[in-house]
């Protein structure tokens, strides 16, 4: 068959914003500590816990010789970091590191740190080592009398190791926390620094943006924080000045995905990290509904306000005078100057639209009112489409927000058949920050899939101004979530596909929408083409078969949803109609829950309708 596009090049479409495309970090499958965080040592202040995950101990992670224990009392380092170890004299403690153990390579230097507290004073003795001997020098330190004190030494590494361990070995009773290795190349060289080689993988896409923390692990957990008045809270929503100041005073919290997180990169760093790659930074608070399953709403005005002033209190965190509160402590810990920040965003996929709306206007209200500057961006929920998608959408345009975010995680023959998704989004509405997508798998196909689509959204650039791919990585010794943009291990690390595609795309963005037409394209007419197409609902991942079958029986559809690990499932009955050409499930009997891919309970559908659109049925 004949095709042709044509383009006339006089011709001017939308214009596209240099931060058009980004990524989005959320720490999930070990993204932070184990990945971009460059800390060598797992669970280095003794805080890992029941809460975090089943099988954790404040040792995990650790071996004990001789005898020590971990302890949760007033001589504690920090208020939020609340266990230490006590070792007892002659007694050693070994750490694992992630998956196969402590990297090194040889002729690298490593810093140690400890902090340590000895009333007779005492000595440690660290050494790495892995089963074929020492890697390095063994380094010995001389803890004085008294409190604690932040103790360093150096470590050039001897040879190449993915299995090390590092001991500490103390001579009398002493008590330690912060036990830390960090190579001594970071990205940048920076301090509390990342990992050279994920955080250069970030830096050579180009993002124009990178939006975190998350993800599920914003909205999702309680929104209560580590004040006196809540007492010791643990599954805690992310809450940013967890995350800021010196390292030891930082709390620690579980993480949604089932870990626990250090706060080691928190929002200092993440800031810190956009300004060196030159993207803007796109914060998300919590909104008090959280999201991901949990569905609640939170009625608490005291804990509202307190919430929306901490979202006032990190922009001026961000871009404040030193001479504010939050700009000190900005510029005490090593950033005077602002960092810019022009857009936030409200809330993450919660799925009760009028609950998360009604506290959403209150957010932007402030934010309006002592920033007005700042783009508040709301969210659409976790669908690509339905009523409730619809109805966030509705709440969304009635009150003008500037941008609504959109997420959504389908088959790549999804993508194909969605190219114009956005070719009839009302363009005096909200404008779109597509936050989250990605097609299910990470093959080359998946990667052409999504690199068609994002021509749909480079089209629609006057509507959609932001776009991510989600998520952006994953250690392959811990996954939660496929597919993902970058893998790594404890020493290397590799882009998929899609990765190729996002670098492709955001290396090379445009001025402007050059207008074309296309004329024979393939496919165009058949009885699939723009015609039949499965919604959110029907392509929702525990239809672990799902085949569409025309009148005539023609298969329209029949997808195995292969390679998604995690994935929505929809338990209940429901019926189907069609609208605006793609089917829809109705009336939906039962909520939405995630489930693990090769869970048994998983059902094969035969979907049988009967389509009827443009090119008959
Ligand atoms: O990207 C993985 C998860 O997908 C995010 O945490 C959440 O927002 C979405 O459901």
């Amino acid at each position: 068959a004949d095709y042709s596009i044509t383009v006339d090049p006089s011709a001017t479409g939308p214009e596209i914003g240099k931060t058009m495309y980004g990524v989005f970090f959320e720490d999930i499958n070990r993204a932070a500590d184990g990945g971009l965080y460059a800390e060598l040592v797992q669970n280095r202040s003794f805080e890992y816990s029941t809460d975090d995950n089943e099988a954790y101990t404040p040792l995990t992670a650790w071996t004990v010789s001789g005898t020590a224990q971990v302890v949760n009392d007033a001589g504690r380092l920090a208020d939020r970091n609340r266990n230490y170890l006590l070792l007892g004299a002659g007694s050693s403690v070994t750490n694992a590191g992630y998956n196969t153990g402590i990297a090194v390579q040889d002729g690298k230097k490593y810093d140690f740190s400890v902090w340590a507290r000895a009333e007779a004073g005492s000595t440690l003795t660290v050494t790495l080592q892995d089963a074929g001997g020492t890697l390095a020098a063994a380094r010995r330190i001389t803890v004085g009398k008294g409190g604690w004190v932040r103790y360093k030494a150096g470590f050039t590494a001897g040879r190449t190791s993915t299995t090390g361990r590092l001991t500490v070995a103390a001579g009398a009773a002493t008590a330690v926390d912060m036990v830390s290795l960090f190579p001594r190349d970071t990205y940048r060289h920076e301090p509390n620094g990342l990992r050279e080689d994920l955080a250069e993988k970030v830096a050579a896409l180009h993002p124009g943006f990178v939006r975190f923390p998350g993800g599920c692990l914003v909205n999702t957990g309680s929104m209560q924080d580590y004040s006196e008045s809540s007492g010791w809270q643990r599954k805690r929503s992310y809450q940013w000045k967890d995350t800021v100041g010196p390292v030891e005073r930082r709390a620690t919290n579980s993480d949604f995905w089932g870990y626990n997180q250090s706060y080691g990169l928190g929002y200092y760093e993440y800031f810190r990290f956009a300004e060196d790659i030159g993207a803007m930074p796109l914060p998300v608070v919590p909104a008090l509904v959280t999201g991901c399953g949990q569905n609640r709403a939170v009625d608490d005005d005291a804990l509202l306000k307190r919430h929306i002033q901490d979202t006032l209190d990190l922009i001026e965190f961000a871009n404040g005078p030193v001479t504010s509160e939050w700009g000190e402590v900005r510029a005490r810990m090593g950033h005077p100057k602002p960092f810019h920040l022009t857009h936030i965003e409200v809330g993450n996929e919660e799925n009760l639209p009028e609950e998360f709306f009604a506290r959403f206007r209150q957010f932007r209200a402030a934010i309006d009112a002592r920033y007005p500057y700042m783009t508040v961006i709301s969210n659409a929920g976790p669908d690509d489409s339905g009523p409730t998608f619809d109805a966030a959408w509705q709440l969304n345009r009635d009150a003008r927000v500037d941008m609504v975010d959109e997420h959504y995680y389908n088959s790549p023959q999804w993508f194909l058949r969605n190219n114009d998704r956005y070719d009839s989004y009302d363009r005096s509405g909200p404008k779109v920050f597509l936050g989250e997508y990605a097609s299910q798998g990470n093959t080359f196909g998946n990667g052409l899939a999504e690199a068609a689509y994002m021509t749909g959204l480079e089209r629609n650039a006057d509507v959609v101004r932001l776009a991510s791919y989600a998520p952006l990585f994953a250690n392959e010794d811990y996954v939660q979530w496929r597919p993902n943009l970058v893998w790594f291990d404890n020493h290397a690390s590799w882009g998929s596909a899609d990765y190729e595609v996002q670098k492709l795309f955001m290396s090379n963005v445009g001025d402007r929408v050059v207008p074309s037409t296309a004329t024979g394209t393939p496919g165009a007419g058949g009885p699939i083409t723009g015609a039949v197409g499965l919604s959110t609902w029907a392509t929702s991942a525990a239809y672990d078969d799902v085949r569409v079958t025309a009148a005539d029986g023609t298969t329209l559809l029949d997808d195995d949803f292969s390679g998604g690990a995690s994935r929505w499932t929809h338990t209940g009955t429901g019926s189907w109609s069609v609208r605006d050409g793609r089917y829809v499930q109705t009336d939906v009997a039962a909520e939405n829950t995630m489930v693990q891919a090769g869970d048994p309970s998983w059902h094969d559908y035969d979907l049988h309708v009967k389509a009827t659109k443009e090119s008959g049925e």
